[in-house]
């Protein structure tokens, strides 16, 4: 077998709510890779019902978020985009891999341990094996290098130590061991309420977040509601060390015009949050507003999207099955 030098596969929870943490975080980063890299990206349904899902809304996000990373600038003729479960084979060596995998290294697992809160005895079992078929996702394309948020970070770390493990105990040097692939400044985008939390689709308040899907009206009016302080803005990034909602703005502003803090920072040295948040808002619609128009566009058509969505999970199999056999050969199942 031929390995690709630079295959990529990530993931993404299922859900078309998506938000410009969602976009500056990862997502337009799994845009600009497609330049360089072989990249399978799926929408991770799997993963989803790890906690309890409404089923027809389960099978709406999987389309809408479909649609949303089409909108965003992925491309179905050079990646591959695909549901999760539609390519059996990510399960069959996920359970392979929860026979590699030690309780130990579950145990130590920090996202596990948050979601499922102080009552542990009721989480699901798949919640608690989350990462092994996380690591069957990357590892059953034997991809090199998987953009990732600073919070998978752990679940990357367990992935190359199960294609390690995996690859000592059977005597092969079959599964690469992926790299994490942290890009640019790491744009951790916080909610726009509060500075210490991150923009999350769950917040009660729609306010503390710019969703993909708003009006042009809504983002200029989210900006302009946004948590601030009442100093003008620093001309350098130290003087928004303490300052969470300012730092979080600017970060923003930054990330969506390609420039780092400190350049946006002189721009604005002494300048009032009100001149500042008009600029970002006029900033943010320009850079929204085409997703916006395609994101319609794609909703209106939903078989184009399941179009695409078929296309994606016969090309992701046609990888990924013959990877899956391999390895129940190697594993030592019979294939009478
Ligand atoms: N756990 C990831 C998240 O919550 C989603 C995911 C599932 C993923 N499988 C993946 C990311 C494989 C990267 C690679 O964001």
């Amino acid at each position: 077998m031929t390995k690709p030098a630079k295959r990529i596969l990530s993931g993404v929870q299922p859900t078309g709510n998506l938000h410009l943490g969602n976009y500056l975080g990862a997502l337009r980063n799994w845009v600009r890779l497609q330049q360089e890299y072989e990249c399978f990206y799926c929408l991770v349904d799997l993963h989803a019902i790890t906690v309890q899902q409404d089923p027809a809304a389960l099978r709406t996000s999987t389309r809408d978020g479909a649609a949303a990373l089409l909108a965003m600038g992925v491309d179905p003729k050079t990646s591959v985009l695909f549901v999760q479960s539609n390519v059996a084979a990510h399960a069959e060596l996920g359970w392979i891999f929860n026979c590699v995998a030690r309780l130990g290294w579950l145990n130590r697992m920090t996202q596990f341990k948050e979601k499922a809160g102080k009552n542990k005895e009721q989480a699901t079992v798949g919640l608690y094996v989350y990462p092994t078929l996380m690591a069957a996702d990357i590892l059953i394309y034997r991809a090199t290098h998987v953009p990732v948020g600073d919070d998978q970070r752990q679940h990357l770390e367990l992935t190359r130590d199960i294609a390690q493990s995996f690859n000592s105990q059977y005597g092969v040097e079959y599964f690469p061991l992926p790299e994490a692939l942290i890009l640019g400044e790491a744009t951790r985008v916080m909610s726009l309420r509060d500075g210490t939390m991150k923009m999350s689709k769950s917040d009660a308040s729609d306010y503390t977040r710019i969703n993909v899907s708003d009006s042009s009206d809504l983002i200029a009016q989210k900006i302009r509601k946004a948590r601030t302080d009442a100093e003008p803005l620093p001309g350098d990034p130290k003087g928004l060390e303490t300052r969470a909602e300012a730092k979080n703005l600017v970060g923003i502003f930054a990330a969506l015009a390609d420039r780092t803090p400190a350049d946006v920072l002189r721009d604005y040295d002494g300048a009032q949050f009100s001149k500042f948040k008009e600029d970002l808002a006029e900033l943010t619609i320009a850079k929204l507003g085409p997703i916006n128009d395609e994101l319609r566009r794609l909703n209106a058509d939903p078989g184009y999207v399941d179009g695409i969505l078929r296309d994606g999970a016969e090309r992701a199999r046609a990888v990924a099955d013959p990877i899956v056999r391999e390895v129940q050969e190697i594993v030592g199942f019979l294939r009478p």
